[in-house]
């Protein structure tokens, strides 16, 4: 198996920032030992959802902060600069253009975190039931705390015609060949409720099921405006095996995606 050393891979692909957590804490400090995995229920449908777009939503600044950083944009940038400086545009036109490009981004942004909830990739959540309860390899879990869901997360079984993964071109390659592997996905912490260690246990949950289920690993995708998430994988034991890059735009912009794997026998 291809083992990069994540350390690596992250000086390469991005910085790993750890944040300021939420403060909601305090508040919730006392219903840290409270937060109870279990199973998706059929009345969960609204509270999965909610958690789902608080995720979605609380990467909006992420993926704007990600996208300015990229060169393609200062290429832009420097175009405009000496376009202005040749044809003697005012300081002043520069700048709104500057902002309007500003806005422009920001756009893209919450356009990506619409048509990630609103568009085919969470099809699953319209049917949780009939996605992960019909083969006994799939599950969904809810982390409940304080009678709310907080968290999700879910497993299924890897095959080629799943979106990113990476036999999806060469059927015979090295990964479809090796046998039984889970992909954990969907995982998600309500703002309120992040920092107390629900995606812990959230995945601790999940990795249980996967070793019941005899999976030989666990594969899943973030990319570099999940740092949180890089950062979980990385400390509970995940190893990071690849780092793609994911065209938007005709490859104007790319973000780099990590593939992280737990083999488990
Ligand atoms: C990533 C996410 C699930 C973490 O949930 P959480 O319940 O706050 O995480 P936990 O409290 O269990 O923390 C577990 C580990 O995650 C990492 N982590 C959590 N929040 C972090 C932050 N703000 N910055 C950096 N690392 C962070 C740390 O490694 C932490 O371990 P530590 O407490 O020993 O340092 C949550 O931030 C989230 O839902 N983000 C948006 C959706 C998302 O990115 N999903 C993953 C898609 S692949």
């Amino acid at each position: 198996m291809l083992q990069l050393q994540p350390d690596a891979l992250y000086n390469n692909c991005s910085q790993r920032t750890h944040q300021l957590r939420s403060n909601n804490h305090q508040i919730i400090a006392d219903s840290k030992e409270n937060v109870h995995i279990r199973p998706w229920q059929a009345e969960d449908y609204d509270g999965v959802w909610s958690v789902l777009k608080d995720a979605s939503y609380s990467n909006i600044n992420p993926t704007f902060i990600v996208i300015l950083q990229k060169p393609f944009l200062w290429a832009v940038n420097m175009i405009l600069l000496s376009v202005g400086f040749a044809r003697e545009l005012s300081v002043i036109f520069l700048v709104v253009c500057f902002l309007g490009e500003l806005c422009l981004i920001y756009a893209m942004s919450v356009l990506g975190a619409i048509i990630y909830l609103y568009g085919q990739t969470l099809s699953d959540i319209k049917d949780i039931k009939t996605s992960y309860f019909t083969t006994p390899d799939h599950h969904f879990w809810v982390a409940v705390c304080q009678g709310e869901i907080a968290g999700t997360v879910a497993v299924v079984r890897k095959v080629p015609q799943l979106h990113g993964a990476p036999c999806k071109k060469d059927p015979t390659s090295e990964d479809c060949s090796r046998g039984k592997i889970a992909w954990l996905r969907r995982m998600a912490v309500s703002k309120r409720f992040r920092g107390l260690g629900v995606a812990k246990q959230l995945v601790k949950t999940s990795l249980e099921f996967c070793q019941s289920r005899n999976y030989e690993s666990v594969f899943l995708i973030t990319t570099e405006v999940h740092h949180a998430a890089r950062s979980l994988y990385s400390n509970m034991g995940f190893q990071l095996i690849a780092c793609k890059p994911y065209r938007y735009l005709k490859g104007l912009l790319t973000i780099k995606t990590f593939e992280f794997e737990m083999v488990l026998r």
